[in-house]
């Protein structure tokens, strides 16, 4: 099941970013186009929210309760499905992950240290399971992969984040309104830059990209460009060339054409 660590296939890339920036959905674009896997850590954080008010626990009430949760209930992904599907505890919890109880409690379960620190260790295990993948969070390029080969943070005014939120909400058939929406990510905003441990910020090397007047195909083709320079111009610095110019477009893609040797599930 291990995959013993090869740096010279592994690539990660990480996306981070406030709510409602696009992340999700520009991250699993960008990994498909990159033939990479996606990592979508909120869906973490989503996810043990769930399985815990599903337990019964109202984790504003109850910190040691969640804490519980998140150290006996295994969370896994089944990366035979695409998108992946999340489990919590063996329960397939994926319906749950956008609903009105989970995303109320979920940034409450995110500001908790002990909860922060069992999932940061599971995204390590996972990104040694994976590793070529894209992962989108809060702290993936800060805190939990800071070797990444490219970090990228995503960034839109909170309005333009309502907007894309609401319409999201919408096509999914639900109702929503501008304003709720937007008070809510700016509370999120926040709880999420305020929190003590592993706090929503931009990392210092990574891109900063503010996608409120970019399309979502704008925004992919950017990091795409964006990701194959860079690997071009770290394919060249391993070869030793002195040239660093990242003209060596077929070293790029033989990097990111290398297979990954082993999956777990
Ligand atoms: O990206 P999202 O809306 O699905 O994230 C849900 C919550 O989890 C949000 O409050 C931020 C938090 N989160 C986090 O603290 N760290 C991450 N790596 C990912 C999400």
């Amino acid at each position: 099941m291990s995959e013993s660590a090869n740096p010279e296939k592994a690539l990660i890339i990480t996306l981070d970013g406030p709510a409602g920036s696009g992340k999700s959905t520009v991250a699993r674009l960008l990994a498909k186009r990159l033939g990479l896997e996606f990592l979508d850590t909120g869906a973490m954080y989503r996810g043990l929210a769930a399985a815990a008010i599903d337990a019964g626990i109202d984790p504003g009430e109850d910190e040691a309760g969640v804490v519980n949760v998140a150290i006996t209930y295994p969370i896994r992904f089944d990366w035979t499905a695409d998108p992946p599907r999340l489990k919590v505890g063996g329960r397939d919890l994926t319906h749950r992950l956008r609903d009105p109880d989970t995303t109320g409690h979920v940034s409450h379960v995110a500001s908790m240290p002990e909860v922060r620190r069992v999932l940061v260790e599971a995204q390590r295990r996972i990104g040694r399971e994976h590793q070529r993948l894209v992962t989108e969070g809060r702290d993936q390029g800060s805190v939990v992969f800071p070797q990444a080969q490219a970090k990228f943070y995503m960034d839109a005014s909170a309005d333009v984040r309502a907007k894309r939120r609401v319409e999201q909400l919408e096509a999914a058939g639900r109702v929503a309104k501008h304003s709720v929406v937007l008070a809510q990510i700016i509370d999120r905003d926040h709880r999420d830059t305020t929190r003590e441990d592993g706090p929503l910020i931009c990392p210092e090397d990574a891109e900063r990209l503010d996608t409120s007047g970019m399309s979502l195909e704008a925004v992919v083709d950017h990091l795409e460009a964006r990701v194959r320079e860079r690997v071009g111009q770290q394919q060249a610095e391993r070869d030793g060339g002195a040239g660093v110019d990242g003209a060596s477009g077929g070293t790029a893609e033989d990097v990111l054409k290398s297979e990954v040797t082993e999956r777990s599930v």
